[in-house]
Parts: structure tokens; C-alpha cells; sequence
């Protein structure tokens, strides 16, 4: 594996995987992992920044390991990993938030707007305003050269960067330094009820997201009442017309097809023609993964060993990064 670049990615079990995690993280992690060195993680401890029920998140974790198999991630090639079982993961956390100043943390985009929503009915958490600290943990001590994720999530990949530089400048070299990974055109599915506001499984209507579960009738009904732009030309220009072009890159991305050869087979064509190929096109796309994870459903047991497995072989990786990070800080080894 010498030479090869580390990659590591995650996501946070909280709910039904949505196509936007599809195509903006979970489709790459898929091309990367024949010529990469890949550890992928469910975090589960992330997912508890935000209110969850114990049951829920559980089996959340499972179906989102089987989404990751059905999807085609194959453990004989990545690490599939389960951020709870691996420990390292909050200790070095802890060690990172004492030279994390607590005015970085409270800028993060993502903690403005979950605090923001949260706030009011629930409070807002210490773990929420903590999670970018955890997340540079889960990168830093597999010494990842890259992490695949969707535009949403690069400025915490920015923030672990500032954090493993002060580390290395203040304690000398002891972390690699990553770089966020992104797709073109899918790093920012929007919702289909409201283009100008990312794809999003909280806080949505559920006619803004298809699930990598939905059925077909499912699909079929909110690529239906996905709304559309003025105009009746279907073209690529996310400013003027922002309902098409996600509907096209969505087309684009399960088709196959690029964007420039689609919008020259629609020109002239009606927005329900379009609609309705670019339904058939999710439908058929979906369908394998679908496949495969209706098996994989009745197999629990063997994702659980392949999980547990992955989180040993995660956990030996750590332990190398911690170690050194604890000799380096001066705790007694
Ligand atoms: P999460 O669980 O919200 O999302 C998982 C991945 O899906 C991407 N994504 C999208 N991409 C395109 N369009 C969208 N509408 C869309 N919605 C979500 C996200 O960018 C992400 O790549 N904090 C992370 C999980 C995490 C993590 C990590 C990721 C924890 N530790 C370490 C990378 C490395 C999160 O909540 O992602």
C-alpha cells in the first residue's frame, strides 16, 4: 500500500441516507476505493449531537453499513468502521479541543444553523458546539491525505486543517494535513421542493429528498411535484435556473449521461418529458443498490462482523496516531 493516498469519510447515522449523500459522498467513496487506501465510518457519535432515540440510531447504523455494502463499497478493499468502537476517536478529540480556540467553533456554519433550529426548542448541546473537534479527530488519526464529502462539510475539512497545523507547529510533525475531495457538479444536491436550500434529511418536507430506499411510486411522485423554473428551456445555469440544473446533474449522474449531451437531447422537449425520464433514470440507477440491500436486510449478522472487523483493523490504525500524539504532549506512556 506504500505510496498510496489515505482517504477517509464518514456520515452520521441520523436518518435515511438521501441522494445527495449519494452522489455527493458515497459515489466517489465507491471510485476511490480500487487505488486508495480507504477507512470509511458510520459516526454514530456524531449523530448524537442532534436529539435521536436509542432504538432508532441503532438500527440507522446498521441500514446505513448496508447502504454502504449495497452502494458497492467492498470490505475486502476499505475499512468499514463504526466511530464508537473505536475509542481513539473521542480521546484524541478531547487532547485537539485544548488548542481549539472556542471563536472557531462558534463561526462553523453548521453549528449557526443546527443551534439556531435547535436553540429554541431544545437547547443547544456542548457536543453540537464540539462536533468539528470530534470530526478532525476521525480524519487525523488515520493521517488521511483526503476526505471525499459534499460542499457542506468542507469547512470543518478546512477547520481540521487549521487545527493539525497548530498541532504540528506547536509539538513538531505529527499529523498529516488533508484536503477536502469534491465532485464537480454533485457536491451540492439541492431539495426538490426548494432549490435554493441544500438536500437535507432534517428539517425538510419529505418531497425534498429521495431516499436510497424509496420505492419507485415514491421516486415517481416527488420527481412529479419537484417544482420547476420559469421558462420552458432545460438548461444548465444554476443562477437563473436552479430547479433544472439539479434536476439535470440528479439525470446526468444516474444516467451517465454528461450534462451537455442531456440538455441537446431535451432541447425543445416539455419539462414532464424531461421529468419523466429523469425519473425512470433514479429509478433504474437505484435499483441494484436497492437489490442488494434487500439481502444484505436479511443478513444482519454478517454486517455486524464485517463492522466489527473493520472497527478492529480502524482501531489498530488509530492507536499508532494516538500514541504518538500522547508521547508528544508529554502524557507518560
Ligand atoms: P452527513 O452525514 O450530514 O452527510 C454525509 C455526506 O453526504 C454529503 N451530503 C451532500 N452532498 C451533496 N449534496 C447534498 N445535498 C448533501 N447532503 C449531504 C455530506 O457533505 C457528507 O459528505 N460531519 C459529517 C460526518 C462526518 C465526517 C467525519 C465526514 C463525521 N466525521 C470525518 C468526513 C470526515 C456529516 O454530518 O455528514
Amino acid at each position: 500500500m506504500l505510496g498510496q493516498q489515505r482517504i477517509f469519510s464518514g456520515i452520521r447515522p441520523s436518518g435515511d441516507l438521501h441522494i445527495g449523500n449519494y452522489l455527493g459522498a458515497i459515489k466517489q467513496w465507491v471510485k476511490l476505493q480500487d487505488d486508495h487506501e480507504v477507512v470509511f465510518g458510520i459516526m454514530d457519535e456524531h449523530a448524537i449531537t442532534t436529539p435521536h432515540e436509542p432504538a432508532a440510531l441503532r438500527e440507522n447504523t446498521l441500514e446505513t453499513a448496508m447502504l454502504y455494502l449495497a452502494a458497492g463499497l467492498d470490505p475486502e478493499k476499505v475499512i468499514l468502521m463504526v466511530q464508537s468502537q473505536v475509542s481513539a476517536h473521542t480521546e484524541l478529540a478531547w487532547i485537539l479541543g485544548t488548542i481549539t480556540p472556542l471563536g472557531e467553533l462558534e463561526r462553523m456554519t453548521q453549528f449557526k444553523e443546527k443551534s439556531h433550529t435547535l436553540g429554541a426548542k431544545e437547547g443547544t448541546m456542548a457536543g453540537l458546539l464540539n462536533y468539528p473537534i470530534l470530526m478532525a479527530a476521525d480524519i487525523l488519526l488515520y493521517q488521511a491525505d483526503a476526505v471525499p464529502v459534499g460542499e457542506d462539510q468542507v469547512q470543518h475539512v478546512e477547520f481540521t486543517r487549521s487545527i493539525a497545523e497548530r498541532f504540528n507547529n506547536r509539538y513538531g510533525k505529527t499529523f498529516t494535513v488533508p484536503k477536502a475531495m469534491l465532485e464537480r457538479e454533485s457536491a451540492r444536491i439541492m431539495s426538490l421542493d426548494d432549490p435554493s436550500k441544500k438536500m437535507s434529511k432534517s428539517g425538510e418536507s419529505e418531497r425534498g429528498y429521495i431516499l436510497l430506499t424509496d420505492s419507485p411510486d415514491a421516486i415517481r411522485e416527488k420527481i412529479k411535484a419537484a417544482v420547476t423554473d420559469s421558462g420552458k428551456e432545460i438548461k444548465y445555469d444554476p443562477k437563473s435556473k436552479p430547479a433544472i440544473s439539479n434536476l439535470l446533474v440528479i439525470f446526468s449522474e444516474f444516467s451517465g449521461k454528461p450534462i451537455a449531451e442531456l440538455e441537446d437531447t431535451y432541447a425543445g422537449k416539455s419539462y414532464v418529458e424531461f421529468k419523466n425520464d429523469v425519473t425512470r433514470a433514479v429509478i433504474a440507477g437505484l435499483a441494484p443498490l436497492q437489490q442488494k440491500f434487500k439481502e444484505l436486510e436479511k443478513d444482519n449478522d454478517s454486517v455486524l462482523r464485517i463492522l466489527r472487523d473493520g472497527s478492529e483493523r480502524a482501531a489498530a490504525m488509530a492507536q499508532k496516531t494516538l500514541a504518538d500524539v500522547k508521547e508528544k504532549i508529554g502524557f507518560l506512556t
